[in-house]
């Protein structure tokens, strides 16, 4: 390896309000010599999630991100080096590489991926994205052939896979999204049965006109004022799968929770259940069969969004929290 210069991102401020550009840094720093146990890894594809801007919020399911540190991130790399059994120069990884050009990492924190072309699809249908669609809505929306399934930023990377695989599945499928492209892309592309765009006026309304028979699943990726619109409209017995909160991740959250809660929760005898995709990973063979045949027959089209230059990806994070992307974002290094 000749490279010596690893440019790194840092966040240097947590941001009180919207994400900008000004609570980052690119700095450059020496590559780093992997320890025992660490793989020295070139970073091929960050990912870029909404879920990195909740970080910045305090501890979720990992711990918050600081200040100063290189940010953390999502990303598929290459092995250049290694002092860990299990793991040589050439093997495709992945875990969080941060927003670098390289990272030395515990083998033990890292799962090596087999060498797909293209590697972007490591990160979006076959990585976090796709297993995210598959078990929150197959395991905590149990989604039966008929029913109506609703899935919000569903033109986002989960999002849009969810609904395919609903489709799959033989259900109707609304997916809501901002703006009249994305609706207009996800029926006409992706063969979603109706979409809402909840940036143009009353997204209860529009709903009701979409799935006037109720709704069976609601895959939740955003929380807030959606999740509003959709509780009265669940049908007896509904599954709410929450998956992510998103209009709750970047700026103030609106201050007060959706109303509804718990009593339509009641009256409706719903299930409303949260998950987090890493709690399947014991199963993840069986989901990337799946995909691989839904990919492999076209049944199931992969979105995918890459952006060049690791000096992007904040921007790249800042628009994809304003809907910027369409699929799965990520940035190549
Ligand atoms: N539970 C888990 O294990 C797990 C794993 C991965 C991801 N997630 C969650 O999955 C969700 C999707 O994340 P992603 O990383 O795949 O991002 P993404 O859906 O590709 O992008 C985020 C999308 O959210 C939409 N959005 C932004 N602000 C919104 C608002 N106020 N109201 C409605 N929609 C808004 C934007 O699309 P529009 O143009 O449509 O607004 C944007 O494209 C997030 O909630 C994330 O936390 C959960």
């Amino acid at each position: 390896m000749n490279a010596t210069v690893n440019r790194q991102i840092l966040l240097v401020e947590k941001p009180s309000g919207k994400l900008g550009p000004e609570h980052f840094r690119l700095v450059e720093a020496p590559v780093p010599e992997p320890k025992d146990g660490e793989a020295l890894l070139r970073v091929r594809y960050i990912s870029l999630d909404a879920a990195n801007r909740a970080w910045m919020q305090g501890a979720t399911y990992r711990a918050a991100v600081e200040t100063d540190n290189v940010m953390a991130g999502g990303g598929v790399a290459e092995v250049v080096a290694s002092n860990a059994p299990g793991l040589a120069p050439g093997d495709i990884v992945f875990g969080d590489t941060g927003w670098q050009d390289y990272a030395a990492v515990p083998a033990r924190h890292l799962t090596r991926l087999p060498r797909i072309e293209p590697l972007t699809h490591l990160l979006s249908v076959y990585g976090i994205a796709g297993l995210t669609a598959y078990f929150g809505l197959l395991e905590i929306g149990k989604p039966k052939h008929g029913e109506t399934v609703v899935v919000s930023a569903a033109a986002g990377s989960v999002g849009s896979i969810v609904g395919q695989i609903a489709e799959i599945k033989g259900c109707r499928v609304v997916g809501i999204a901002g703006g009249q492209d994305k609706c207009h892309w996800l029926t006409s592309e992706l063969g979603f049965d109706a979409a809402v765009d909840y940036k143009d006026g009353a997204v209860f309304k529009a709903l009701k006109a979409a799935a006037p028979n109720g709704i069976d699943v609601y895959f939740d990726n955003v929380g807030g004022d959606i999740l509003e619109a959709c509780l009265p409209q669940m049908k007896n017995y509904g599954r709410i799968a929450c998956c992510g909160a998103v209009s709750q991740y970047d700026g103030a959250p609106s201050d007060h929770g959706p109303r509804g809660i718990p009593g339509l929760i009641v009256v409706k005898r719903l299930i409303m259940q949260g998950f987090i995709v890493m709690d399947f990973m014991d199963r993840r063979e069986q989901a990337m069969a799946d995909l691989q045949a839904w990919v492999g027959s076209g049944q199931l089209k992969v979105q995918e969004d890459v952006i060049d230059g690791l000096e992007n990806t904040p921007q790249a994070l800042i628009g994809l929290l304003a809907g910027d992307n369409r699929g799965k974002r990520m940035v190549r290094v």
